[in-house]
């Protein structure tokens, strides 16, 4: 038994009968399962209103192998970070023959390394921060030459700004370098960039109204996302037209370059120019009633409800094949 994907299959559902028994994958073991949880049981809360059979799933307290044995037709992917938005749970679904929702095994990898992510955007004309790899001290010198002060330090498959230092000082970098390496083996560098955040969520092919993020630090980190309530959100954003469609298909291409499929997310900033860069792109980004993407779909009259059930409609494009 195995998937085969064909987006021919994408379609709308109109009734709930229509996607069987679903199980909602939340928690699970990264360090963003505290975010995870509050996602799934958002999305789980939804599909029950819209009268879709959903459960909750915790592969961190159940085998994969047991959502076969309670015969859920499907799959909606709430799990944040490494092991669950990386490729390793869709890999295992595909080895199931149990359709998911978002991204496939190849998107969900290259998506979770903001490293491969860049040079991918950047092959295909969407500019991306200048990065340099960090091996280790040998690489500091020509780091701090090339990008000067103000720079950034970040893992590149962490998510939720773990592990990422603004590094104001040359004498600052040893110690960013280490808490990026303490958390992965990639580590890069990019120059501080000032300008305005933007964010720009995708769904079934197209994107939404682009969001624009104001922190009075200027970095939206852990805190800023969660737990800090000075975090200022503006959708619509307050492009122009014409810039707004821009950064849309810049998001499309970026998403697509990266191999994401189904739905997502593109974090960008401007520089002094005025150009967008693209910092990162997400495959699973957060469902909570405070994220980003239902902020998005809202603005666009789809309520978290619908967005939810449309997400599960991206997983109509995945069908077993081959024989049980
Ligand atoms: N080059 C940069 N210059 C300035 N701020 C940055 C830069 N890269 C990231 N940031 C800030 O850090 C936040 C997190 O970075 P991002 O690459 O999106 O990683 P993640 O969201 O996975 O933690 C961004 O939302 C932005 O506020
Ligand atoms: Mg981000």
């Amino acid at each position: 038994m195995r998937l085969a994907y064909d987006p021919a299959l994408a379609r709308r559902a109109s009734d709930p009968g229509e996607f069987g028994r679903v199980a909602v994958l939340l928690g699970g073991d990264s360090s963003e399962r505290e975010i995870s949880l509050m996602s799934g049981q958002a999305v789980l809360a939804a599909l029950t209103r819209r009268g879709v059979a959903a459960a909750a799933f915790d592969p961190q307290e159940h085998s994969l192998l047991e959502l076969l044995e309670q015969r859920f037709d499907r799959v909606w992917i709430a799990l944040h970070g490494p092991g669950g938005e990386d490729g390793t749970v869709q890999g295992a679904l595909e080895y199931l023959g149990i359709p998911y929702t978002g991204s496939g095994v190849a998107g969900s990898a290259i998506g979770m390394d903001k490293l491969r992510t860049k040079r991918l955007a950047q092959a295909i004309g969407v500019a991306s921060p200048e990065a340099m790899e960090l091996h280790g001290p040998q690489d500091f010198e020509l780091a701090l030459e090339r990008l000067r002060v103000p720079l950034i330090v970040k893992p590149a498959s962490q998510g939720s700004s773990v592990g990422m230092t603004k590094v104001e000082s040359p004498e600052m970098l040893p110690a960013a370098y280490a808490a990026a390496a303490a958390v992965d083996r990639s580590v890069f560098a990019e120059p501080w960039i000032t300008g305005r955040e933007y964010t720009v969520a995708l769904l079934q092919g197209g994107a939404l109204p682009s969001i624009r993020i104001e922190t009075p630090t200027g970095f939206y980190d852990y805190q800023a996302k969660y737990f800090r309530d000075d975090t200022r959100y503006f959708c619509p954003s307050g492009l122009s037209q014409p810039a707004e469609l821009h950064l849309q298909s810049l998001a499309v291409a970026a998403f697509a370059a990266a191999g994401g499929e189904g739905w997502g997310r593109a974090d960008f900033m401007m520089d002094a120019a005025g150009r967008a860069l693209l910092l990162e792109v997400n495959t699973v980004p957060g469902m909570t009633g405070h994220s980003l993407v239902p902020m998005a779909a809202r603005a666009a009259g789809i309520d978290f409800d619908e967005l939810v059930w449309r997400v599960l409609e991206t997983s109509f494009v995945r069908v077993r094949s081959g024989p049980r």
